[in-house]
């Protein structure tokens, strides 16, 4: 198959490239290797990626049309998965600018190209932060959504919302799936694993939020990658639709579904932290400090609908997930900078 993935000199669209080439698929990747965080690491990624002959890098923004445009009529890809945006709660209190532009703009233009080239299905990654606060858990899919924290959750709801209108109008089938707080090895340095592995091996405090009382619902990435396979043979479509009711978002007005990614085993913030010090071997300097603006209580994904569609849910244990991750760390660091 032709995939045309965005953002795959990031974490997420790294492993699911890497993966896709390994079986044999052909893959274009564009990315515009943005500043957020070192931008070492993405050049690391593509260059792993690029041992691939099936490989094309195309290192551009969302918002330059023309670029995005001549990128996917080359590809001429069957399936389409957007994972290029501008990620993390916290940065968005501070530049809320970046997220209009990378995931509302750049988003829209990835819709509306993947209609104007017939794409077999869109996937569009959003995300559980749009749940907010909600303190109903596990958070199912046809849960309201209204009522997000933060300038990010807010740019990936709007990003499903325009997708549903354009479904509507143009028909093209589009999944997008709400990631849980995803971890592994090539992870992001603004996210709590790498933050807290590379301070401990710096002999440096580790920062805890909330007081350690804040609980999250951790999605190993290669478990990640397997249920948006799975979920790509499912392009929405009335002859899938779930029998259960309850759990089902396939509109009725557009082939358009949503759908948790997340395995519904939420850890605690401080076991969480407990796991880390044992696969590192050495205990953490805590500095327990209040929540943080924009942060949720809690995330804790329902797997119901993803089960029913895929006969997957995440498992892989956590304490396997960070070993991977502090394996990964420790070789890469030096070339890390
Ligand atoms: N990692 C998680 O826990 C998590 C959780 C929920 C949702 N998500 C979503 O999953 C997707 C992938 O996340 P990730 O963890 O791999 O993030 P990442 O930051 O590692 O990857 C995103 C990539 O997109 C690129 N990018 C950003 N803005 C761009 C633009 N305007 N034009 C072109 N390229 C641009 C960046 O250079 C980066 O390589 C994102 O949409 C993110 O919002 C991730």
């Amino acid at each position: 198959m032709r995939y045309f993935i965005t953002g795959t000199a990031g974490f997420i669209g790294f492993h699911l490239a890497r993966r896709l080439l390994a079986e044999g698929h052909e893959v274009t990747g564009f990315d515009g290797v943005t500043p957020y965080y070192n931008v070492k690491l993405k050049h690391m990624r593509h260059a792993a990626l690029a041992q691939y002959p099936a490989f094309t890098p195309v290192i551009a923004m969302l918002e330059d049309r023309a670029a995005l445009e001549e990128a996917v009529a080359k590809a001429n890809p069957e399936i389409i998965v957007h994972l290029a945006a501008q990620a993390g709660v916290r940065y968005s209190i501070e530049n809320p600018q970046s997220y209009l532009s990378s995931n509302v703009q750049g988003s829209w233009n990835i819709i509306d190209l993947a209609e104007r080239h017939k794409v077999k299905h869109l996937m569009l990654a959003s995300t559980s932060s749009i749940y907010g606060a909600s303190p109903t858990v596990p958070f199912h899919e046809t849960d309201r959504t209204d009522e997000p924290l933060t300038i990010y959750a807010a740019t990936k709801k709007s990003m499903e919302l325009i997708a549903h209108s354009h479904a509507h109008l143009h028909k093209t089938p589009t999944t997008a799936f709400r990631f849980f707080t995803v971890y592994g090895p090539w992870g992001r340095p603004d996210m709590a694993l790498f933050k807290f592995v590379d301070r401990i091996l710096n002999d440096q405090p580790i920062e805890i939020y909330g007081e350690g009382q804040m609980s999250r619902d951790f999605t190993y990435v290669e478990d990640l990658v397997e249920a948006i396979i799975r979920l790509s043979h499912v392009a929405p479509d009335e002859s899938n639709r779930v029998a259960d009711e309850r759990v089902e978002t396939l509109s009725r007005q557009a082939p358009f579904r949503v759908v948790n990614i997340g395995g519904g085993q939420p850890e605690n913030l401080l076991d969480f932290v407990d796991i880390v010090e044992k696969a590192i071997g050495r205990p953490a300097k805590r500095q327990m400090l209040p929540m943080q603006q924009g942060d949720v209580p809690r995330t804790f994904a329902s797997p119901a609908l993803l089960q029913a569609l895929t006969g997957y849910t995440p498992s892989t244990r956590l304490e396997e997930g960070v070993k991977a991750f502090v394996e990964w760390y420790i070789e890469a660091r030096p070339e890390l900078g």
